[in-house]
C-alpha cells in the first residue's frame, strides 16, 4: 500500500495532480510480463498537454529511484511499474516468522475494556442451531479484540428470569423428578415438562394461575421454590457446557437476567427521578414516539419488570463494573427494535456512553437438510449437529487417511470447524442456510479445506526437517504464484483490523481461504524441495509463513488447526 502511495506522490510531484487522485487511476496490467502496476497516462493528457505515449516516456525518464520499484517501462499510453518482489517477499515473510501467533497483533486496545454479550442462552430451553451464530460470532469477536490488545469480558446474559419459570416450577412439581432430569439430557427433560405444561394448561387454565403464583414465590425467594429455580439453572448450564467445550467457548460472566433482580429498583428510581418515564394504563413506560419507536416498557401494570428493564440495568452495571470502551450485543436482527429502544433510553438517561453500545446483529440460520427436526416445531439441538458433523467427518477421514493417529481428536476439530465456519464466512446480516454438502466439502471454501491446507503446510515442513530463512534467496519468489501467495499473507493484518471495526469475522475467513487457494497453487506450480539451497529455503520459509497465517486466521474465527489430516 505504501508503495503505491510512493509512486503516486512521485507522479504528483511531476504533474501537480494530488497523489490521492492519482491513486484512484492505478490499474493492474493485463499480464504479469507488463509489470505489477500500470498508470494510464491519458488521464494526464490535459494537464501535461501531450499525447499519452509521450507522457509515459517523459515520466519514465523522471521517475527513477522509487523505493521498492525495480523497473519502469512506458508501453504505449501506459506507464508500467515492476516491483521488487524479492524485497517484498522478504519483508512479509520475515515479519510473519518473527511475529508468529501475534502476527497482525497490536496495542491499539491497551487499557480498553470491551464487553461482549453473546450466546446468552435461555435456561430450560434448548441450546439450538439458531444459537450457533451468536455463539461463534461473539467468540470470534472476542479473539479478534484480544488480538488487538483490548481486554475483553465475555458475558453470557442468561435468560433466567420471567413468568415461564413459574410454569417450569409447577410442571416439575407435578410431573417431574430429579433423577430423570439429571440422568438423561437435563435440558431435553425440562423442555418435555414445559411442553406438557402447555398441553395441560390448554385443557385446564387454572394451571396458568398456579404458574403465576409459583413465579411470585420465586420472586419472594421462597426457599423451596428458589432452590428448584437455581437447580434448573445449574442443570441447564451443565448440559450446555458440553457444547461450549466442543466449541472451545468460555465466558467470564454468566450474570443473566436474574442477576439484575435486586439491582433494578435503583435504576427504575433513577429513570423516574430523571423524569423520562410516564404512567400509561398502569404501566411505567418511556415514551419514544418522538423517535419513531413504540414505548419502552419498564414496569408492567402488575409491577413486574421486563426484558428491557433488565437490559437497562445490565448496561448500567456493565459501565460501572467494567468501564467499557465498547459494549457489544451479539444478537439476531429480530431484536433490532429492542436494542434501538434500549440505547435510546440509555441516552435519554444522560449516559454519554450510550454511543459505545453496539448491537452486532446477524441473520437467521436454517437447515437445508431437515433430518434433525423429525416432528414439526422440534428444536434442532446444536449438540446433535456438532456430534453428527464429527461422525460424518470421521467417516470421510477413515476413507481419506485411515492411518491417521489421533483420529478422534482430528475428527472433532474438523467436524466442529465445519459447523462453525458457515455463519462466519459471509456478512453477518445475511441469512444462512446450513447444508452438510457445503460444510463438509474438503475442496470448497470451507474450514476443512483451510484445515487441510494448513496440514499440508505442516507436512511439507515436517518432511523438509527444517530450513534456514537466513539462507533464503528471496529473488526466487518472484514468480506469479509465489507473489500472489505473499500478497494474500500480507493482507491478513488489515483484514483483522477491518473485521474488528465492522464486527465482521468473514473478512478474516475469506482472507484465510485466499491464502489457502494461493498456497495450493504455489505448491503445484513450484518444486519446494528444489536442489538450489537458496530457492529451497525461500520456498520453505513462505510455506511456514502460510502455515502461521492460516492457523492464526482460523484461530481468530474459533477454528482449530490440526497438524495432520
Ligand atoms: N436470551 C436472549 C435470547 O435468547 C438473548 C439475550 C441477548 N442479550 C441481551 N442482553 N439482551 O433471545
Amino acid at each position: 500500500m505504501d508503495l503505491r502511495l510512493n509512486i503516486c506522490e512521485r507522479v504528483s510531484a511531476v504533474c501537480g495532480i494530488p497523489a490521492g487522485e492519482i491513486a484512484g487511476w492505478l490499474e493492474t496490467p493485463p499480464s504479469p510480463d507488463k509489470g505489477d502496476i500500470a498508470l494510464p497516462c491519458f488521464k494526464l493528457a490535459k494537464t501535461m498537454r501531450k499525447a499519452p505515449p509521450a507522457i509515459a516516456v517523459e515520466l519514465a525518464d523522471k521517475l527513477s529511484d522509487i523505493d521498492g520499484v525495480v523497473r519502469i517501462e512506458p508501453t504505449g499510453g501506459y506507464l508500467n511499474f515492476f516491483l521488487d518482489r524479492g524485497g517484498e517477499a522478504k519483508a512479509v515473510i520475515l515479519r510473519v516468522l518473527n511475529d508468529g501467533a501475534s502476527y497482525g497483533a497490536s496495542t491499539e486496545g491497551e487499557g480498553k475494556n470491551v464487553c461482549i454479550d453473546y450466546s446468552s442462552i435461555n435456561i430450560c430451553k434448548p441450546f439450538a442451531i439458531h444459537h450457533l451464530t451468536t455463539t461463534v460470532l461473539g467468540h470470534s469477536l472476542k479473539r479478534i479484540y484480544d488480538h488487538l490488545g483490548y481486554h475483553t469480558i465475555s458475558i453470557n446474559h442468561l435468560g433466567d428470569w420471567g413468568t415461564q419459570f413459574g410454569k417450569m416450577l409447577v410442571a416439575f412439581q407435578k410431573w417431574g423428578d430429579r433423577q430423570t432430569v439429571e440422568s438423561g439430557s437435563p435440558v431435553r427433560e425440562l423442555v418435555k415438562l414445559y411442553v406438557r405444561f402447555h398441553e395441560e394448561a390448554e385443557k385446564d387454565p387454572s394451571l396458568d394461575d398456579e404458574a403465576r403464583a409459583a413465579f411470585r414465590k420465586i420472586e419472594l425467594h421462597d426457599p423451596e421454590s428458589w432452590e428448584l429455580f437455581e437447580w434448573f439453572r445449574e442443570v441447564t448450564l451443565k448440559d450446555v457446557e458440553k457444547v461450549y467445550k466442543l466449541l472451545g467457548v468460555e465466558f467470564d460472566s454468566y450474570n443473566g437476567e436474574a442477576f439484575y433482580e435486586d439491582k433494578m429498583p435503583a435504576v427504575i428510581q433513577s429513570l423516574v427521578d430523571k423524569g423520562i418515564t410516564k404512567v400509561d394504563n398502569g404501566c411505567t413506560i418511556v415514551d419514544l414516539s418522538e423517535y419513531g419507536m413504540p414505548p419502552c416498557l419498564i414496569l408492567k401494570s402488575n409491577s413486574g419488570t421486563t426484558y428491557h428493564t433488565r437490559d437497562i440495568t445490565a448496561a448500567v452495571y456493565r459501565k460501572n463494573t467494567y468501564d467499557f470502551y465498547k459494549n457489544l450485543y451479539v444478537v439476531a436482527y429480530q431484536q433490532n427494535l429492542h436494542f434501538r429502544q434500549l440505547f435510546k433510553v440509555l441516552e435519554l438517561m444522560g449516559n454519554d456512553w450510550a454511543k459505545d453500545c453496539v448491537h452486532v446483529n446477524f441473520g437467521m440460520i436454517s437447515m437445508a437438510d431437515m433430518t434433525f427436526s423429525t416432528r414439526k416445531g422440534n428444536a434442532i439441538y446444536l449438540e446433535d449437529v456438532l456430534r453428527a458433523s464429527i461422525e460424518k467427518t470421521r467417516a470421510i477421514m477413515m476413507d481419506k487417511s485411515p492411518d491417521l493417529p489421533d483420529m478422534d481428536e482430528v475428527a472433532r476439530q474438523v467436524g466442529v470447524g465445519a459447523v462453525v465456519w458457515g455463519p462466519l464466512y459471509s456478512s453477518r446480516i445475511k441469512d444462512f442456510t446450513f447444508s452438510w454438502d457445503k460444510a463438509l466439502n474438503f475442496e470448497g471454501e470451507t474450514a476443512p479445506y483451510a484445515q487441510y491446507t494448513h496440514a499440508r503446510c505442516c507436512s511439507v515442513l515436517r518432511k523438509a526437517e527444517g530450513y534456514d530463512a537466513s539462507a533464503a534467496d528471496w529473488s526466487k519468489l518472484g514468480d506469479e504464484s509465489s507473489a500472489a501467495l505473499i500478497k494474500a499473507i500480507a493482507a491478513l493484518p488489515d483484514a483483522i483490523r477491518s473485521a474488528s471495526e465492522k464486527y465482521e469475522p468473514y473478512l478474516i475467513s475469506r482472507t484465510v481461504i485466499d491464502i489457502c487457494s494461493r498456497f495450493n497453487k504455489f505448491y503445484f506450480d513450484n518444486r519446494i524441495m528444489d536442489d538450489d539451497a537458496g530457492t529451497r529455503n525461500a520456498r520453505l520459509a513462505v510455506t511456514d509463513a502460510a502455515r502461521i497465517a492460516i492457523k492464526l486466521g482460523l484461530f481468530l474465527v474459533g477454528v482449530e488447526a490440526p497438524e495432520r489430516m
